[in-house]
């Protein structure tokens, strides 16, 4: 069951023109830089050092890199960015062809194809909210990382399975056969996770994969609500617009607790 829904959310990233379209604006910089990519390139610095390699899991069209550069001003460092999309890789081979020491692969966060600790730095951003399961993602995450991990996703008290089902009119970008959403059982065609793990669950996965490990867990309310109205024009419609309520981010009524987990190794 689990792996049938990952397989189906692959295929609606794989489907996706819209995202790519926005993925690759952000990459060639016609796009403004995130909030979350800035937060999340400022996460890295404490334990940057000069010449280390970093690897990117679901880097998307690699458009992060833009934000790592940025704070990282001039350091040299090797990126190697991987996503289980070929169509967002093939984006960022072309974007990023002329900048030395990045490369790029298709490949799952299931099953990484990389030696045990071959980079100092794994970075996994918005990504593990949106898979079927977490577990043997964090243990390949810990497994290929010699230093640190930092992963930015949804991180509340308890834990829920949320599933934002699409429909034809909801969700334009995604293939919905007819305009029932639902199949005869109930259970929805087209959805995307939008799942929310609790601390405690976080820390015993990681333990459980890594027991030496110090786990960090600290909420990403990182946003410049001046910045984000000032680019929302430039996001194409509702989509992809930032929407905030208080400090948190809203996604319609769901409010999103986007957090940082770091895993010292
Ligand atoms: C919300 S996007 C995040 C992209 C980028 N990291 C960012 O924050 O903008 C989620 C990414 O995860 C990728 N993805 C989905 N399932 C994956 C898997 N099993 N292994 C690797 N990447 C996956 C998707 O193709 C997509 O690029």
């Amino acid at each position: 069951m689990t792996m049938r829904d990952n397989k189906k959310w692959q295929k609606n990233w794989q489907q996706d023109k819209l995202y790519a379209d926005i993925f690759k604006k952000r990459a060639t910089g016609e796009l403004p830089e995130m909030e979350s990519s800035r937060a999340a390139a400022k996460k890295i610095l404490k334990y940057f050092k000069s010449g280390y390699s970093m690897l990117d899991v679901g880097c998307g069209a690699g458009h992060y890199l833009n934000s790592y550069d940025r704070q990282l001003k001039g350091k040299k460092y090797t990126y190697v960015g991987i996503d289980a999309s070929k169509r967002y890789v093939d984006i960022a081979k072309k974007v990023y062809a002329e900048r030395g020491n990045v490369s790029f692969r298709v490949g799952s966060i299931y099953k990484l194809p990389f030696k045990n600790k071959s980079f100092d730095i794994v970075v996994c951003n918005n990504v593990l909210l949106h898979l079927p399961e977490i577990k043997q993602a964090i243990k390949e995450l810990n497994r290929v990382a010699k230093k640190v991990v930092i992963i930015r996703t949804l991180v509340g008290y308890k834990s829920y399975y949320i599933k934002n089902v699409c429909t034809k009119s909801d969700f334009e970008y995604i293939n919905v056969p007819d305009n029932d959403p639902f199949y005869k059982d109930g259970s929805p065609k087209n959805f995307f996770y939008f799942n929310i793990y609790s601390k405690p669950y976080i820390e015993a996965v990681v333990k459980k994969y890594s027991p030496k490990a110090k786990v960090k867990i600290e909420e990403d309310r990182d946003f410049d609500v001046k910045n984000l109205a000032k680019n929302k024009k430039d996001f194409r419609g509702r989509i992809n617009a930032t929407e905030l309520a208080g400090s948190m981010q809203a996604s319609g009524y769901i409010l999103l607790p986007w957090a940082f987990v770091t895993i010292e190794k």
